[in-house]
């Protein structure tokens, strides 16, 4: 049986969730793909530091050279976070010809075309689900599911620390910073969360959705933006009290050839499927000229949730190692590696 080495940048919320979902299930993906997955390198900053992850079998370093420099791995996730220093690890890695999957909405957001280009010009994979929406498959479901449709619009609750915030002040009377500070504990927020806050996240992820849902490269100037810093609990309460909530909105409508796309918050009717989304959970609606509306929900934030979008991206990768080796290819529903070449 073949064994695919993975290489993982970054061991906090999402890369523990990676390597532990890998090993929790690890029986499974062997019996979906035919191969044996295994983290081989974890790098980090500090190496001393505790961490909560059977790490048994797998090199930590904080060198990334023993990543890029190993012939064996093949598979590269990017959970660590920051734009410059990812943008380069990322470039040097597609440049030796491995596959990257990543979570890194601010990166993908700002130079997704950049690395796309340079990603199919080595003949790699550069996959990143777990970027928008943490646990809600939406990127593939838009690429899969409206090829032959027309998007309309894209809009929802594509943030989780700003959703927890709004909910835990509406429903357990916690101040702002009270709330912001649970969403760091429970490892929703970023690493500076400010961009959550200021709505920078949710645009980062509206502009990835716009790409996915209309083929257009916007930047962050083209988003308008607001974010829930001014948003107090008498905002709350008096809008709870004229039967509306307050939710963080993505929006990106396509009219008449004109895309407007805007992050800010929003009094949602309490009847509005959307004003029950609570805490960290998302929810997208996607409403295609064919298909009419539809609307995906789920985990936005947190360790396994956005874990298992990355898996599902290292399995797609997985297979197509296994396409291009072999020959063979997969039957998607019956999710066994299929015994026929792909020629056939
Ligand atoms: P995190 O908990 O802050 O963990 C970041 C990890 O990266 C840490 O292990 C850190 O090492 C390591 N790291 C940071 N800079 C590094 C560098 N220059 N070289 C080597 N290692 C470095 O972050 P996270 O919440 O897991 O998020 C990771 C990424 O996933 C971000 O891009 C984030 O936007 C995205 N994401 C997060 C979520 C979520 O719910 N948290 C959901 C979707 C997407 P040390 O441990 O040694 O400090
Ligand atoms: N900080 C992000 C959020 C993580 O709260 O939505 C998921 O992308």
């Amino acid at each position: 049986m073949k064994t695919i080495k993975i290489g993982v940048l970054g061991l906090g919320t999402v890369g523990s969730g990676v390597v532990r979902l890998l090993q929790d299930n690890a029986q499974k993906i062997t019996d979906i793909t035919g191969c044996e997955l295994k983290v081989k390198t974890v790098v980090v900053r500090d190496v001393t530091a505790p961490r909560n992850v059977d790490l048994t079998g797998i090199e930590l370093t904080d060198d990334f050279n023993k990543v890029l420099l190993d012939d064996e791995i093949q598979i590269v996730v990017e959970v660590m976070g920051t734009i410059e220093t990812a943008r380069t690890y990322i470039k040097q890695l597609l440049a030796k010809h491995k596959h990257v999957v990543t979570a890194n909405k601010d990166l993908i957001a700002l130079h997704g075309p950049e690395l796309s280009a340079l990603a199919k010009e080595n003949h790699c994979d550069l996959f990143y689900e777990a970027s928008v929406a943490g646990g809600i498959p939406i990127l593939r479901t838009i690429v899969n599911s409206f090829a032959a449709d027309q998007v309309e619009s894209v809009l929802g609750i594509v943030n989780g620390t700003t959703n927890f915030i709004l909910t835990q002040m509406t429903q357990n009377g916690l101040s702002y910073a009270q709330a912001l500070q649970l969403a760091q504990e429970k490892g929703f927020a970023e690493a500076d969360p400010t961009n959550d806050v200021a709505g920078k996240d949710a645009a980062y992820k509206m502009i990835i959705l716009t790409q996915f849902a209309f083929g257009k490269d916007l930047t962050l100037t083209d988003v308008k933006l607001e974010g829930i810093e001014n948003v107090a609990v008498e905002d709350i309460k008096e809008a709870a009290n004229l039967g509306y909530t307050i939710k963080l909105l993505g929006i990106a409508d396509l009219k008449n050839d004109k895309l407007d796309v805007s992050v800010g918050p929003v009094l949602i009717p309490a009847k509005n499927p959307l004003a029950a989304i609570q805490n960290e959970n998302n929810a997208v609606l996607v409403t295609g000229k064919a298909v009419g509306e539809t609307m995906f929900y789920g985990s936005g934030a947190g360790e396994l949730p956005t874990a298992n979008s990355v898996l599902s991206d290292i399995i797609a990768v997985t297979k197509d190692i296994v396409m291009e080796t072999t020959g063979n290819r997969f039957n998607s529903y019956s999710n066994n590696v299929a015994l026929a070449p792909a020629s056939e």
